[in-house]
């Protein structure tokens, strides 16, 4: 019998060990190959005239990799851990955990072997082929059906709000990929989408962007409402609004996805639709950090010893920033300034980084002593180091996105009195340059924190109890309830 399941004989740890382990090594090669795609737009040489480098292959590599194995992993670690505990009772099903396990960890491999290839349906953040897309739906039908089957059996009649947004995440990420993927397959590797034209752009954004709202915020609130509480301490500061914030959240997402299409050949009222649905969002969007933020109310004091908590608050406040930057960037006039410019990508990075990423891993530091047994993580101090080194990475990349940003979108849009354009798009492309390097030490440093959090992580696995550190400052984390 392995240590953990001595101490909760009720709970599958094991899946949660496994999934919590993958998202660090998934995070250290996902963000790498950012790291990489990020220089090759500084020294383009680096792709090394092979197609397999080209940086229109390695870039959905990038996004599938830290979005679904990063982030999916990170997901389904704390999901089943967060559903087994706040329910009281064993997860549904041990067969069903392993198969999502083993499943998911097959996507995640076929998409590194076919996206270099160049198999791709070209869907942004939807690239892999039919195939795939089949087993993705077997491993999330297995994964809705073992997580909701825990809520059934579960032992409290309350159903904690952690799992109201885990529970929305799924069921919306299983419509979406379905409804988004419908295609028809001419070959093993090639297939042709259903939809056409205006239609196929609609429902690629109607899935895009709420691949961003279920699958990169939503869950990701869950594993805020469970984690914010129990790293601080305190109980969430309202309960109330954490409901409201459900339901507002959940019941707005879903109309926004045009805002991705301005000025295209979308329907006007549609795009407009968007917008206005876009800047309501920011309601709710808000609504929610504060109540993360508000938890610690009466316990800042702990943001000075605690790295793990300033991982979780920082993450909410990267959350704010990129929820009040989305719904400004919806509006027409802004998009066209900012849209098809690096905005968007410090946008895109201030929400993925600044939030998903640090909520996870400060969820990951909390999780990892209790997963294994031991009194905390093996080092404090080095769990500091990285929080300065993602903290600092997470700005570098985002401020030199937006300058290098809005300064394309001002050259592209000048023009000389005679109505001819002022710059060419090879010096904007030169004026860009500078932040392209900022970018790549940004990402550089973030990269250097997941290697540290990695070999912490394992020192902490491997160390035997009583020789971890007597330093006060690794006392023991506040545990599970
Ligand atoms: C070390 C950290 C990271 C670096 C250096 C990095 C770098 C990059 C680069 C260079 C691009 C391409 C930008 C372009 O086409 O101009 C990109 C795109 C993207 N990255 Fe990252 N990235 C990092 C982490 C992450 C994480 C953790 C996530 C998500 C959880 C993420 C999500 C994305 C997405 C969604 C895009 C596509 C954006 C778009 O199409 O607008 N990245 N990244
Ligand atoms: C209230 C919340 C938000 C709103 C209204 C919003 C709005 C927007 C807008 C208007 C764009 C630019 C579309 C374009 O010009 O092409 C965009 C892009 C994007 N946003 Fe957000 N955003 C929000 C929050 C977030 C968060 C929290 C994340 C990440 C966790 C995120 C990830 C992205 C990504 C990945 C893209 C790039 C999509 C692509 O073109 O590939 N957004 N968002």
């Amino acid at each position: 019998m392995s240590v953990a399941s001595q101490v909760h004989p009720e709970y599958n740890y094991k899946v949660v060990r496994q999934f919590a382990i993958m998202t660090v090594v998934w995070g250290i090669i996902g963000m790498a190959v950012g790291v990489f795609i990020a220089a090759q737009l500084y020294w383009p040489a680096l792709n090394f005239d092979i197609p397999y480098l080209t940086f229109s292959r390695l870039r959905p590599l990038h996004t599938n990799a830290v979005i679904f194995a990063f982030g999916g992993c990170a997901l389904f670690a704390t999901s089943y851990y967060v559903v087994q505990r706040t329910s009281q009772v064993r997860i549904f099903s041990d067969k069903l955990a392993s198969f999502t396990f083993w499943g998911w960890q097959a996507v995640i491999v076929s998409a590194a072997i076919t996206l270099p290839l160049g198999l791709t349906s070209t869907k942004e953040y939807a690239e892999l082929e039919w195939p795939i897309d089949i087993l993705i739906t077997l491993v999330w039908v297995a994964y809705i059906i073992n997580f909701f089957g825990t809520i059934v059996v579960r032992k409290v009649s309350h159903i904690y709000v952690a799992n109201w947004f885990f529970g929305a995440f799924m069921l919306t990420v299983a419509v979406l990929h379905i409804g988004n993927s419908m295609a028809i397959p001419v070959s093993l590797f090639k297939s042709y989408s259903i939809y056409a034209g205006a239609v196929d752009a609609m429902m690629q954004w109607w899935y895009g962007h709420n691949a961003v709202g279920f699958f990169l915020t939503a869950g990701f609130l869950g594993m805020m409402y469970y984690f914010v509480p129990k790293q601080a301490g305190r109980p969430v500061y309202s309960y109330r609004l954490s409901v409201v914030h459900f339901w507002a959240l959940t019941s707005l997402y879903i109309w926004a996805g045009p805002h991705h299409l301005h000025y295209t050949a979308l329907p006007d009222w549609t795009q407009s639709l968007g917008m206005v649905m876009s800047i309501i969002l920011f309601v709710p969007s808000w609504g929610g950090m504060i109540n993360g933020i508000m938890t610690l109310s009466g316990a800042w004091h702990k943001l000075r010893t605690d790295p793990i908590l300033r991982f979780l608050i920082v993450s909410l406040s990267f959350y704010g920033m990129s929820t009040f930057e989305g719904p400004m960037m919806a509006i027409k006039t802004v998009n066209a300034l900012s849209h098809y410019t690096d905005w968007t990508i410090g946008h895109v990075h201030s929400g993925a980084l600044g939030w998903v990423a640090m909520v996870s891993i400060g969820s990951i530091y909390h999780l990892i002593p209790v997963l294994f047994n031991k009194p905390a993580m093996y080092s404090i101090k080095w769990i500091n180091v990285h929080f300065w080194l993602a903290t600092i990475g997470v700005v570098l990349y985002i401020v030199a996105m937006w300058m290098s940003g809005v300064l394309q979108g001002l050259m592209w849009r000048a023009v000389n009195p005679d109505g001819t354009l002022t710059y060419s798009f090879v010096e904007s492309l030169q004026a860009s340059k500078p932040f392209y390097f900022v970018r790549f030490i940004g990402g550089a440093f973030v990269v250097a924190g997941m290697l540290l959090m990695a070999y912490n992580v394992y020192k902490t696995v491997r160390t035997p109890n009583e020789e971890f550190s007597k330093d006060p400052e690794n006392s023991p984390q506040p545990q599970a309830a």
